[in-house]
């Protein structure tokens, strides 16, 4: 009896064993938890890349992603701006469902020290990898908040957000972070105030010399109060744009600031260098890099090896320049023997901005093709329809092209997915698992509707039917661009003396007219009211699963509040380079 037991526990023994190691075997072979290295551009247009059709932009490195590996031409941002497009990426979700985008005019984050910024209640792709034994990084621009109540709680920062590792900037690269670039958000308000400063200085100088030469009999009590008024004015205004480069352009290592301001001339090789260190750092068990760089966004820090060497420009070096940190990486990748193992994706946080002007007056911004639009503007394809390629040998297929409707907020259930975690399941998560669609074992997307925000208000609605391979796309209105405030702006306002409206919506066929150029009408598309009538629907059950939740970027949380000041040294003097030291090695090979 006490044989048979004893033979029974070893048949079990035997068998758990034999099972756990087949699932183990199993799983390595099918590749379960890759590395996932993530590589996101800044305001860099669809029609700027090679593989993407620009015959004269040199981008071999990010071709060579798309000839080893599938390549999306219909992706879509779910934002025409950095800060909601971000929050929608790394959330999974429609901007409007966690606040980062709202009904005024300011639609992304503009200071360090402001209160705004991805909820704490939010879970990110790389919290749930973290769980997963994920190491986590997040290299270059965050542009999702840094603090809520304190200088230092931290509350929206990356390492309360899943990451464990974070070395870059908080906010974005802006024109205040290049001296002689002048004011980003300030430039209009800067102009004004400078004119008030001026005259002021004047008017005290001829009151000074009346006052000497006898011409009035003002008191010169009066006199020094005026002075000591007009300094008050001047020191204001000296601080307020004096230190918009120290308070603003400002690089962490995780919580601590270590430049301040920021050397944006080293900055981009120096965030490669700690992309190529992380890989190294990480090879042994799966990690999560996300490549969140700064180029092409303006003003442009090239290194003097890619200055004047592409066919367009400043703009065109920079993102040349790029295209080579891309290849950094992916070879980095390659040399520790992890090409098969990790998964690559590529993409912009949304269209190129065709306004962009230089200090040399040429043209500083990206080409969006044949898309029609810019950043932005969220209605046309050119602010949101965005490069998306994927590589990952041996699991997904090389040289293909996909064409149906995807969208940034895919990537989220997909790495999820990669790493054996689960979706959150109390939260409406807008993205699909792509890899079925990427692998070839469906044609189409789950994606029936996506729907466009221009703010908080909704913009346009893609719908792609069931069992159709048509695209089509209403406009609820549209901006102004040709005149009015819109005209050569980047941001502009969402409704009222901004835009057109259109009752019945501006509908187009998308899929046969991608340049958006030619709006049906009954007349020219006898499924007109349908076509409308379903999309209705569409938006209605959408509608249905919004939740009120408080705007991130309301009026009050986007004002500059000298307590949430991120500073490295004692406020106000934030200034600090615990970074200089760091090796610039990098060359252009071919240099
Ligand atoms: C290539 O990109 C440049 C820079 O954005 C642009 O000016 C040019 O028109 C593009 N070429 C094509 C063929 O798309």
């Amino acid at each position: 009896m006490s044989l048979y037991i004893n033979l029974r526990t070893v048949v079990v023994t035997i068998l758990f064993y034999s099972s756990t190691l087949l699932t183990y075997i199993t799983c390595t072979e099918t590749n379960l938890q890759p590395n996932i290295v993530l590589i996101m551009a800044d305001d860099l247009g669809i029609g700027d890349i090679g593989c993407y059709g620009n015959n004269t932009m040199r981008t071999p490195n990010i071709d060579n992603l798309a000839k080893d590996g599938v390549m999306l031409t219909h992706h879509i941002a779910a934002a025409p701006l950095c800060t909601p497009s971000r929050a929608a990426f790394m959330t999974g979700r429609y901007p409007i469902r966690s606040g980062m985008d709202n009904g005024y005019s300011v639609r992304v984050l503009v200071f360090t020290g402001s209160s705004g910024g991805l909820p704490e209640n939010e879970t990110t792709f790389a919290a749930l990898l973290q769980k997963q034994g994920y190491a986590t990084g997040i290299i270059g621009k965050w542009h999702l908040g840094v603090n809520c109540e304190s200088r230092n709680d931290h509350c929206h920062h990356p390492l309360n957000h899943g990451f464990d590792f974070f070395y870059g900037t908080p906010l974005t690269n802006i024109h205040d972070c290049k001296p002689g670039e002048g004011s980003a958000i300030l430039t209009n308000f800067q102009g004004r105030l400078r004119l008030i400063n001026n005259t002021l200085m004047v008017g005290l100088l001829i009151l000074f010399v009346m006052k000497w030469t006898g011409f009035t009999n003002l008191g010169w009590g009066i006199i020094v109060w005026l002075t000591v008024l007009c300094s008050l004015f001047f020191g204001a205004w000296y601080c307020v744009f004096g230190f918009m480069r120290v308070w603003n352009c400002l690089i962490m290592r995780n919580h601590d600031v270590v430049q301040q301001p920021s050397n944006g001339e080293t900055l981009p090789t120096r965030m490669v260098e700690e992309a190529l260190a992380f890989i190294e750092r990480n090879q042994r068990k799966p990690f999560l890099l996300l490549m969140s760089f700064l180029h092409v966004h303006t003003p442009f820090f090239t290194t003097k090896a890619f200055i004047g060497k592409s066919k367009h420009g400043a703009y065109g070096d920079n993102v040349e320049e790029m295209d080579w940190h891309v290849g950094q990486i992916v070879n980095a990748i390659e040399k520790a023997g992890l090409a098969n193992k990790t998964f690559i994706y590529f993409t912009s946080d949304h269209g190129g901005s065709l306004d962009s002007v230089g200090s040399n007056g040429e043209h500083d911004g990206g080409w969006n093709g044949i898309y029609r639009g810019k950043k932005g503007f969220a209605g046309w394809e050119g602010g949101i329809r965005v490069p998306g390629i994927f590589r990952w040998p041996g699991l997904l297929p090389s040289n293909e092209k996909i064409d149906v409707p995807t969208s940034l907020m895919d990537i989220y259930p997909t790495v999820v997915s990669l790493a054996g975690a689960s979706l959150p399941q109390d939260r409406v998560i807008d993205g699909q698992d792509l890899m079925p669609l990427l692998k070839g074992d469906v044609q189409r997307s789950e994606h029936e509707f996506l729907f466009h925000y221009c703010g908080a208000a909704l913009n346009a609605v893609r719908w792609h039917p069931k069992g159709s391979d048509t695209v089509w796309k209403a406009h609820f209105f549209t901006p102004k661009l040709e005149v009015g405030p819109c005209y050569r702006s980047e941001i502009c306002g969402c409704h009222g003396q901004y835009v057109i409206n259109h009752d019945p919506p501006l509908l187009f066929e998308l899929s046969k007219d991608p340049s958006e150029l030619n709006p049906l009408s009954p007349d020219t598309e006898p499924l007109f009211h349908e076509i409308q009538n379903q999309i209705q629907i569409g938006v209605e059950k959408h509608r249905k699963t919004l939740t009120s939740v408080p705007f991130q970027l309301a009026w009050n949380n986007v004002l500059w509040k000298p307590w949430l000041q991120p500073c490295c040294g004692t406020f106000p003097f934030c200034w600090c380079d615990k970074d200089s030291n760091v090796s610039i090695t990098m060359r252009d090979p071919s240099q």
